[in-house]
C-alpha cells in the first residue's frame, strides 16, 4: 500500500503541477489580453481544481500510512521530518482552500476580466504556496 500511494503521489503531482501552472498563465494571459472569459478557460480552471483535489486526496491517504507522515508528526528538531509531517501537508490544504475559493468565486462573477484576475489571483496564490513547501529531495 505504501509503495503504490508514494508512487501515486510522486507521478500525480507532476500532473497536478503542470495543470494548475497550465491554468494560471492562461489566466494571466486572458487578464492581460483582455480576453473573453470562454467554456475552454472555464474547462482548463476545472482540470487544474480536479487535479490538486485528486493530489490532495492521495496525500490525505498517504499521510496515515508514509512513516514521515502522521508517525514523524512533532518531530520540530528535524526540518526534513517536520516538512512532509507538518509544513507539506499544511501548506498545501491552505494552497487547496484557496484554488477552491478562487473556483467558486469566478461562478458568481459576470465579467469576464473578473473571473481571469479571480483565478490569476486565487490559482497563482496557490501554486506559490505549493511550490513553497515540496520536498524537492524526496522527488528527484
Ligand atoms: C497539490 C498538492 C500536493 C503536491 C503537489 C504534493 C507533492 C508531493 C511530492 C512531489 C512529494 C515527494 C514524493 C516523492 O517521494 O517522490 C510529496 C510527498 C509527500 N506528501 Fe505531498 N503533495 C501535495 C499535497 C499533500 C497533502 C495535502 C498531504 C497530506 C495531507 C501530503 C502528504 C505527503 C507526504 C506524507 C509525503 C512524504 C511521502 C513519503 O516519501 O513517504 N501531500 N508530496
Amino acid at each position: 500500500m505504501y509503495p503504490f500511494l508514494k508512487q501515486l503521489h510522486s507521478g500525480w503531482a507532476y500532473l497536478a503541477l503542470l495543470l494548475l501552472l497550465f491554468a494560471v498563465i492562461n489566466a494571466v494571459i486572458g487578464l492581460t489580453s483582455k480576453k473573453e472569459f470562454t467554456a475552454k478557460d472555464r474547462k482548463i480552471s476545472l482540470f487544474a481544481l480536479i487535479g490538486t483535489h485528486t493530489q490532495l486526496l492521495i496525500g490525505l491517504i498517504l499521510y496515515f500510512v508514509s512513516p514521515l507522515g502522521k508517525d514523524s508528526f512533532g518531530q520540530m528538531s528535524n526540518a526534513a521530518l517536520r516538512l512532509t509531517s507538518l509544513e507539506h501537508p499544511l501548506i498545501n490544504l491552505i494552497a487547496i482552500v484557496l484554488i477552491t475559493i478562487g473556483w467558486s468565486k469566478h461562478k458568481k462573477l459576470i465579467n469576464s476580466e473578473a473571473k481571469h484576475k479571480t483565478f490569476a489571483i486565487y490559482y497563482g496564490l496557490g501554486l506559490i504556496l505549493i511550490l513553497s513547501r515540496i520536498p524537492w529531495n524526496l522527488w528527484f
